[in-house]
């Protein structure tokens, strides 16, 4: 049964992914442009239950407790049931700003206390994949934690893992919201008569009064504080929650697959070498392991941390400040293969390769160094299942390549993850750097002639385009059909050799 809800919330949760949009204010260095199309017959049929009407008696713990990163001791099962607070009277249909749960806190400039002691020991070596069957409960934090997380080292992670349960994901410190979902006022009704309609979740939603206009509100902002991608500090924190948790699934299946082959020990985050960011923290909870009679909304969180990376911007805004000479592009290009070359070696594929899933670290004196993020659709080589992309840079064998049925479709296909579907992701990237100085970001917006209407191979005049024999052939040998296509070795080789 689990299964088959997996698969809906395949689709489901690719809809929602795709459909992000920043709703609140962006760092100054993380531009998002990319307009992505979102796959509309796809509806949210994730179960949301009740919110927070479980509350812990026993104490929040201290960060120290659990910077170890070692499996929490089981949660105390003993549990109070207390009602929740009776809702604003006055209900009114404009969106109203979630009551913060508990006591406000608030941060004086008094006395700051003594720093928790694991700041500036030794640095530990961290395990971090971080699963636990635990639940997570929420209790407000005090205002000793937020002090400590205020004067603990920016660039602590044990600090930030410490302190994410405690200071409710961020709701009352300093974070910055990078993208949230986009929902909707009627979104969690409709969600709450989905689980009314699945028994087999047991999430007991009978006290619920859809009609309640101010609690349904509570509810929708609530969810909209917690769940999203900050950037926090020195890092960026994804947060999801356990109905609707598969990128970071994928993300911890990435980091699995690179601890248990590639020497991965979790501390590094930002590879240089292989140009790939990937997250030091995963902490997944599945929904299995969430007794039935807790699965609520707002307790079952899964999250995971990387580094930020600053003074970088993806690489079509990169593209359009600083346009790139065709040298310096061949060696971004050579970055991405690279990227590839070491995904692939693990049999990970990334599964959505795209100007907005990399990273351009500029530096005046250097050149620039790419990074690939983004494992959110990362999958098994012939193993799990996926997109193959966003559509413009789909293969044709995705079935969601540039056809014209899937012009006027607004649905994906998944197949099977392949490293081919990647390498053809890379190669469309660049060609059309090459060719038009940017990368569509719809399918529409190709040339209409661009691609074979029936196949969504590309017109083999635009390869004619391209003067340089050895470059026209590199990208001949990559938009072409998945059997015949190089590897990101070879992708990779060519590329250097060309230079
Ligand atoms: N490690 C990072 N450092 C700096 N910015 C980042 C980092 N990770 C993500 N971002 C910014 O956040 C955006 C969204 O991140 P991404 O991982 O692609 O999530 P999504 O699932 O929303 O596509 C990226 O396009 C980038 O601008
Ligand atoms: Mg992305």
């Amino acid at each position: 049964m689990f299964k088959q809800i997996k698969m809906i919330s395949q689709t489901i949760v690719h809809s929602i992914r795709k459909s992000f949009k920043i709703s609140r204010p962006v760092p100054t260095q993380v531009v998002i442009t990319e307009p992505v199309p979102v796959p509309t017959q796809v509806v949210i049929t994730e179960p949301v239950p009740e919110p927070t009407q479980v509350v812990i008696t026993e104490p929040v713990p201290e960060p120290t407790q659990v910077v170890t990163l070692k499996p929490e001791p089981e949660p105390d099962p003993v549990v109070t049931l207390e009602p929740e607070p009776e809702p604003d009277p006055v209900v009114t249909l404009e969106p109203v700003p979630v009551p913060v749960p508990d006591p406000v806190v608030t941060l004086k400039p008094e006395p700051v206390p003594v720093p928790d002691p694991v700041v500036g020991s030794a640095p530990e070596k961290l395990n971090p994949l971080t699963l636990s069957d635990h639940v997570f409960r929420y209790k407000p934090c005090d205002a000793d934690t937020l002090v400590r997380w205020k004067y603990a080292d920016k660039n602590d992670i044990r600090q930030l893992i410490a302190m994410i349960r405690p200071l409710y994901l961020f709701s009352e410190c300093s974070k910055r919201c990078i993208r949230t979902y986009d929902l909707y006022k009627d979104d969690i009704p409709r969600i709450i008569l989905k689980i009314r309609k699945r028994p087999q979740l047991n999430i007991d939603t009978s006290d619920i009064n859809l009609n309640d206009t101010t609690s349904m509100y509570r509810m929708l902002y609530r969810l909209k504080e917690m769940i999203g991608i900050f950037h926090v500090k020195n890092f960026i924190v994804r947060v999801e929650h356990a109905f609707d948790n598969s990128q970071i699934r994928s993300e911890y299946c990435v980091v699995h697959q690179l601890i248990k082959h590639a020497n991965y020990d979790g501390t590094q985050g930002i590879d240089s070498e292989h140009h790939v960011v990937v997250p030091v923290c995963v902490q997944l909870n599945n929904l299995e392991k969430i007794p039935e009679s807790e699965r609520t909304l707002f307790h079952h969180i899964s999250y995971s941390i990387q580094p930020f990376v600053w003074k970088s911007q993806t690489l079509d805004t990169w593209l359009r400040i600083e346009k790139p000479c065709n040298e310096t592009l061949a060696t971004v290009c050579g970055q991405l293969a690279q990227a590839l070359v070491y995904l692939h070696t693990y049999n990970i594929v990334h599964g959505d390769i795209k100007p907005a899933n990399t990273l351009v670290r500029i530096s005046p004196a250097a050149e620039p160094v790419l990074y690939l993020i983004d494992y959110g659709m990362s999958g098994i080589h012939d193993a799990s299942e996926g997109t193959g992309g966003t559509k413009p840079f789909c293969a044709p064998e995705t079935g969601n390549g540039c056809t014209k049925a899937m012009l006027e479709s607004d649905t994906y296909h998944w197949t099977k993850n392949k490293k081919e579907n990647d390498v053809w992701s890379v190669g469309i990237m660049f060609f059309t750097i090459l060719l038009f100085g940017k990368c569509f970001f719809y399918q529409k917006d190709y040339p209409p002639d661009f691609f074979d209407p029936n196949t969504g191979r590309i017109t083999p005049s635009y390869f004619n385009q391209i003067s340089d024999e050895p470059m026209r052939d590199l990208f001949r040998r990559t938009l072409c059909p998945a059997d015949e296509r190089i590897t990101a070795v070879d992708l990779l080789r060519l590329i250097n050799t060309d230079r």
